[in-house]
């Protein structure tokens, strides 16, 4: 039976950056640091880290099924137009990558799209994902556009809820 993807969106304008900045300043307090690939490196080893860590969370997409290889990975996410460094948050705790929120370029077609935003298990719920989406919003300014796409296996509740805590809705592109 076909999927019904859960497609949601955000105007960026409409972003409530006050009520959402403390999730980020918990992080930074909590002594988690909100960085992007840009400001790390985009090394080949980050970005091995960074496919480590997208391949871990991805586990916990319902049916999901197997992951890429990382040649895969960096065919289809990394060595393409719409990537870019800028839009890859990522939360370190220490050295340990804990979570990441990647958001591809699409300003030709009027939008940026959140790829994938994923905490390691044992960090979830203390509002990481709110955090680093709170800090990567910036990114559409960036590209020059204010809308963001996400799309979700409608099983994934804590996704969609997520993203619906930050003031995604429903929208039919
Ligand atoms: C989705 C995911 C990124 C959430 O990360 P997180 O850091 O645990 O989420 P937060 O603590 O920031 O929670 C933010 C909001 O998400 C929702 N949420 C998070 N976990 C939830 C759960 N298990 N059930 C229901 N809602 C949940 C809540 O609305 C929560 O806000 P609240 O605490 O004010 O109620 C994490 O569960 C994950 O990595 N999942 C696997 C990867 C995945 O499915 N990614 C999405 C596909 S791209």
């Amino acid at each position: 039976m076909a999927i019904e993807w859960i497609r949601l969106q955000l105007d960026s304008t409409d972003f409530d950056l006050a009520r959402f900045r403390p999730y980020v300043d918990k992080c930074r307090t909590s002594g988690i640091r909100l960085t992007t690939l840009s400001e790390l490196g985009d090394t080949p080893e980050n970005r091995r880290a960074l496919y480590e860590l997208n391949k871990e969370c991805s586990a916990d997409i319902p049916e999901r099924g197997e992951f890429h290889t990382f040649d895969e990975y960096h065919r289809l996410r990394i060595d393409v137009p719409s990537y870019d460094p800028r839009g890859v948050v990522l939360a370190l705790d220490g050295e340990e990558w804990i979570g990441m929120a990647a958001t591809s370029d699409h300003r030709g077609s009027g939008y940026v799209f959140n790829e994938m935003t994923g905490v390691r298990a044992g960090h979830r719920g203390r509002g990481v994902s709110i955090a680093m989406k709170t800090f990567g919003i910036g990114f559409a300014g960036l590209c020059g556009v204010s809308t963001i796409r996400t799309l979700h296996h409608p099983a994934n509740t804590p996704a969609i809820a997520m993203n619906r805590t930050l003031g995604y809705v429903d929208a039919d592109w």
